[in-house]
């Protein structure tokens, strides 16, 4: 058995952990109510170095996977391997392809990845000329990383410019219209293998309506995939920006997760994030056979060249998250939580709980996942939503069209 210490405590990790968890022995940090029956739960800051150097000696890790960027960005892996522990997660200078969309575009532009035509801004009057020369709708980008919060589009110049005002620097850049995909790919430094394309709800109500959030559901694979499309990603996208990565002397090890848009004029990246997504990775991994311990300490040791194809199973998963009242603003914190037994077929994810004595209660914006499998996308949906059903809890709200593709 592997020993794995997984880092973060939402529902990305929940579904790390239960895809770990059948061949290692699993330690978390701090870990949620739904992983404390997968491992060991620590109570440790995983954005600590140090804590978390001494955590993975105390637990004698084999490899150390680290779920959420705030980690990442501060330098977490670093500290490990300096330590000398396998790690799953890129250094904080490679980190920095999700923590500073400007260094983002620098990537991209160097190892010719298409992307928005972008302008970096520093003040209002570069912000004002930014959005006239790109017209509505305006997408306006904090440079820094924000919780899912950083990105406002809207056709309205005057909340445009609101937004750039609070974020010091902000990336201004053309619209990208067209249905979204999210790949990602596992990566040694030189290395990458994709794991099955996926679709994420960024808006908060149905219809694509209402705010953008840290993601209301996902579905996999896509049914509507044009042939070749992972293949044209890994090519156009991933390959390209591991060797650009490699050439500035910062091999990127870890999830590159590729946001793109599939534009009238081709693909282009929306936003590169540097771990797995929440929610799509509840999806992605309930398909996944190959066990997820070989592949990601594969990467971490630099052998994923030697690692045998992932292999997955038929069929489609859909993931729908019940998010409490006022998410994205405040979220209701606190209300109870009654949950169905999970099945073989649609089964809980936990993402912002905590227990009251023997009590589940809400202490998150997005506070459940509800995972669905089927053989194919409308059977997966039918699963998720009538588990979701199951679930007593009153303050929470979902959207009604995850799985829809669109
Ligand atoms: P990001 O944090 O960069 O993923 O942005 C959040 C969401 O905002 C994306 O998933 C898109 O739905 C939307 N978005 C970001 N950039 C653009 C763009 N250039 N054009 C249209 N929508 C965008
Ligand atoms: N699902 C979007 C994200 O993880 O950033």
């Amino acid at each position: 058995m592997t020993t794995v210490l997984l880092l973060g405590s939402g529902g990305r990790e929940h579904a790390l952990g239960r895809a770990l968890a059948p061949d290692s022995t699993l330690h978390v940090a701090p870990g949620n109510p739904g992983l404390a029956g997968l491992g060991t739960c620590h109570d440790v800051d995983a954005s600590d170095p140090d804590a978390v150097v001494t955590l993975a000696h105390e637990v004698a890790a084999d490899l150390v996977v680290i779920g959420p960027e705030a980690p990442l960005v501060a330098g977490v892996a670093d500290a490990l391997r300096e330590a000398g522990f396998p790690c799953f997660g890129p250094s904080a200078e490679a980190a920095r392809l999700e923590g500073s969309k400007a260094f983002a575009k620098q990537v991209m532009e160097a190892a010719g990845v298409p992307t928005a035509t972008a302008r970096v801004c520093t003040t209002a009057d570069e912000a004002e000329a930014a959005l006239d020369e790109f017209g509505a709708p305006h997408v306006v980008k904090n440079d820094g990383l924000a919780a899912g919060k950083g990105v406002v589009v809207t056709s309205d110049r005057a909340a445009a410019l609101a937004h750039a005002k609070t974020c010091g620097t902000v990336v201004i850049e053309e619209y990208l219209d067209g249905p979204e995909v999210s790949l990602f790919a596992i990566c040694d430094g030189v290395t990458a293998v994709p794991l099955l394309p996926a679709q994420d709800f960024k808006r908060a109500g149905d219809g694509d309506t209402g705010p953008n959030t840290g993601g209301m559901g996902a579905y996999c694979p896509l049914p509507w995939a044009p042939e070749g499309l992972v293949d044209q990603i890994m090519a156009e996208v991933i390959q390209p920006t591991l060797a650009e990565m490699r050439r500035r002397g910062t091999p990127f090890v870890g999830l590159l997760y590729a946001g793109l848009a599939l534009t009238g004029r081709g693909l282009r990246v929306v936003e590169f994030n540097v771990r797995f997504g929440d929610p799509e990775t509840q999806a992605v991994l309930a398909l996944l056979e190959t066990p997820l311990v070989d592949v990601l300490a594969a990467a971490a040791r630099g052998e994923l060249a030697t690692l045998p194809p992932l292999s997955w199973r038929d069929g489609a998963a859909v993931v729908v998250v019940e998010a409490a009242e006022g998410y994205p603003g405040t979220p209701t914190a606190g209300g109870t939580i009654a949950l169905p037994a999970d099945t073989e077929q649609a089964w809980t994810v936990h993402a912002g709980t905590r227990m009251e004595g023997e009590q589940f209660v809400a202490s998150g914006g997005r506070v459940l996942g509800i995972v669905g499998l089927g053989e194919d996308l409308e059977a997966a949906r039918t699963q998720a939503y009538a588990h979701l059903a199951q679930v007593d809890y009153a303050d929470g709200f979902h959207r009604s069209d995850i799985g829809v593709p669109h």
